[in-house]
C-alpha cells in the first residue's frame, strides 16, 4: 500500500542503528494503522454497558483491614517501579521533560520520586529499581539528570518508547519527508500515548531482564502525579493471592467529584472490566458519563501489572487497546491526526482485573500552575519524597485554585509571589489579570482578586484575606 512506500522512503533517508529503531517503530505503527482503518463505529455499544460487579471494585480500607507481614521486603523485591517520563513542560511554559520542573524545595518530580524509592530501599533493606520510560522528547535531557543519582539507593533503568509519523488528516500518509528531526520535520513525530508502554518496554529487553531477577509486579504512574507512592497494601494484596486467581491488573481508581467529570471510568463489557474514555462516549451520552451519581470513579492511572503476564499478551500479540485518534494543527497549518493508545485500557486484556478505590491523595497531579501552588504551599509537608497534608487543616480536602493566565508560565508564577502564602484555611482562590503577591500573606476562604486590564494589584506583604473580592482600585 502507499502507507508502506512512504515508510520505506523515509527508512532510506539514514542508515546504522537510527534506521533500526526506526524500523521498529514503524512495524508498530504498521500495526496500529491497520487496526485503526478496519475501526468501524464507535468502540462500545452505549446499551451494552453494565455496572462493574460488587466485588471488582474494592474498597482501598478493605484491603489494608488485612494489615502487613513481617517480610514485606520479600514483596518488594518482587516490585518495580515505572514512571511514564515521555511528556514533556511545555503546559505550563516549560522547556524539556515535565518530570525535571521543580515542585518543591528545589525538588524537581523525579528527584521526589527517587528519594522515595530510596527510602523504600533503606527501611525495608530492598532493592526496588526504578524504571523511567522516555520519549525521543524527553530521553536525552534525562539522562543527563540521573548522573546526579549515581551514589543513590536506586537502580535506575531507562527504556525509550516508539516514535511515530504523524499523518494527514485527508491524505492519511506521513507529512515528515526525513527520519531526522531537523526543521519542519520535527514536527512530523510523535510518541504514542502511555498505551505504548507493553510495547516498548517489551522490545527493550528491559522486561525479560527483570523478570529473570524474580520481579513480578510494575507499579505504574504518571511521574506528574505525586500522591503515587509505593502502597504497601496493594502489593501485598497483590503477591498474596492463590495461584491460578493471581490478580494481573490492578487499576486505582477514586472518587469523582464534579471538577473530575473528564477522567476515564471502570465499565463491566462484555464480561470483563474495561476502561472507557471520555473520547469513546458517542456524543448523546457525553452528559451522562461526567454525572458523578452513575459513574462513580475514575482512573488515577496508578497502575499495578504482572510482569509475566504483558510478556504473554504481548507475544500472543493480545494487547487489544482502543484507538484514540488526536487531531493536531502544525505550525504551517496543516492539520494531522496521530494515532494512540492509554495504558490503562488493556485492562481487559488481563486476567483477574481488580479496582481498588483508593483515597483521593493518592491522585496528587501537577497539571497547571494552579496545582503547584497547592503543592508548594503549607498544605503539604514533605517527608522522604512524600507529600502528606498537613494535620493543621480542618478539613482534609484541598482548596480549589484557579490563577489567570498571567500565571500559566512556571517563571511568570513563580515572580509573581514573593513567598507562598499561608493557605491551610482556604477553601477558594480566584486570580485574574495582573496580580502580585508580597511575603507572608494569608489567604482564608474565599478570597477573589481581579485586577482588570491596564491595572495591577499588589497585595502587601502580611496581608490577611478572609472572604474577600480584591477587585481593580475598589478593595471590599
Ligand atoms: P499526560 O499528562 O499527557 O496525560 O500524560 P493526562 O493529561 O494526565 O491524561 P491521560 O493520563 O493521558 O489520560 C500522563 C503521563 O503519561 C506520560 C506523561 O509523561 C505523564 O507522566 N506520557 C504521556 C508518556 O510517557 N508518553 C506518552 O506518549 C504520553
Amino acid at each position: 500500500s502507499s502507507m508502506h512506500d512512504e515508510l520505506e522512503k523515509l527508512l532510506d533517508t539514514t542508515t546504522g542503528a537510527e534506521r533500526e529503531v526506526s524500523k521498529k517503530d514503524f512495524e508498530g505503527f504498521k500495526n496500529l494503522f491497520h487496526r485503526f482503518l478496519q475501526v468501524k463505529g464507535p468502540s462500545v455499544e452505549w446499551i451494552k454497558i453494565q455496572r462493574p460487579p460488587e466485588d471488582s471494585i474494592q474498597p482501598y480500607d478493605k484491603i489494608a483491614a488485612r494489615g502487613l507481614p513481617d517480610n514485606v521486603a520479600n514483596s518488594l523485591n518482587k516490585l518495580v517501579v515505572v514512571k511514564l517520563n515521555g511528556g514533556l513542560g511545555t503546559s505550563m511554559g516549560c522547556k524539556g521533560p515535565k518530570s525535571l520542573i521543580s515542585v518543591r524545595n528545589e525538588n524537581t518530580f523525579l528527584d521526589l520520586t527517587v528519594q522515595q524509592i530510596e527510602h523504600l530501599n533503606k527501611t525495608y533493606n530492598t532493592d526496588v529499581p526504578l524504571v523511567l520510560m522516555n520519549s525521543f522528547n524527553t530521553d536525552e535531557d534525562t539522562k543527563k539528570i540521573l548522573q546526579k543519582y549515581t551514589h543513590h539507593r536506586v537502580k535506575i533503568h531507562t527504556f525509550n518508547q516508539s516514535r511515530y509519523p504523524r499523518i494527514n488528516k485527508e491524505s492519511l500518509l506521513p507529512v515528515s519527508t526525513n527520519l531526522r528531526m531537523t526543521g519542519q520535520n520535527a514536527e512530523g513525530w510523535y510518541p504514542p500515548g502511555h498505551g505504548d508502554i507493553y510495547a516498548s518496554f517489551y522490545n527493550s529487553g528491559l522486561l525479560d531482564q527483570l523478570i529473570e531477577q524474580g520481579k513480578e509486579y510494575i507499579f505504574v504512574s504518571n511521574i506528574d502525579n505525586l500522591g503515587a507512592t509505593v502502597d504497601l497494601h496493594i502489593l501485598h494484596h497483590l503477591v498474596s493471592q492463590p495461584n491460578g486467581k493471581r490478580c494481573e491488573f490492578v487499576m486505582e481508581v477514586t472518587d469523582k467529584t464534579r471538577a473530575d467529570v473528564k477522567g476515564g471510568t471502570l465499565i463491566q463489557y462484555e464480561g470483563k472490566l474495561r476502561l472507557l474514555e471520555i473520547a469513546q462516549v458517542p456524543k448523546a451520552h457525553v452528559d451522562e458519563f461526567k454525572s458523578v451519581s452513575k459513574f462513580k470513579i475514575f482512573n488515577t492511572n496508578n497502575l499495578w501489572i504482572s510482569l509475566p503476564a504483558i510478556k504473554r499478551l504481548q507475544e500472543q500479540n493480545a494487547m487489544d487497546m482502543e484507538i484514540i485518534v488526536n487531531p493536531k494543527t502544525l505550525d504551517g497549518g496543516q492539520n494531522v491526526i496521530q494515532l494512540e493508545t492509554a495504558v490503562g485500557a488493556a485492562i481487559k486484556c488481563f486476567d483477574n482485573a481488580l479496582g481498588i478505590n483508593v483515597p483521593r491523595s493518592r491522585f496528587l497531579p501537577v497539571k497547571t500552575t494552579s496545582d503547584l501552588l497547592l503543592v508548594m504551599s503549607n498544605l503539604y509537608s514533605l517527608d522522604a519524597g512524600s507529600l502528606n497534608m498537613s494535620p493543621k487543616r480542618e478539613f482534609p480536602t484541598t482548596p480549589h485554585v484557579k490563577l489567570g493566565s498571567s500565571f500559566t508560565k512556571v517563571q511568570e508564577y513563580l515572580i509573581r509571589f514573593e513567598s507562598i502564602p499561608d493557605m491551610l484555611e482556604l477553601d477558594h482562590l480566584t486570580v485574574s489579570g495582573d496580580v502580585t503577591f508580597g511575603k507572608n500573606v494569608s489567604l482564608k476562604g474565599t478570597v477573589i482578586i481581579i485586577a482588570n486590564h491596564g491595572d495591577r494589584i499588589d497585595i502587601p506583604a502580611g496581608s490577611m484575606l478572609e472572604n474577600k473580592i480584591v477587585s481593580g482600585n475598589l478593595r471590599i
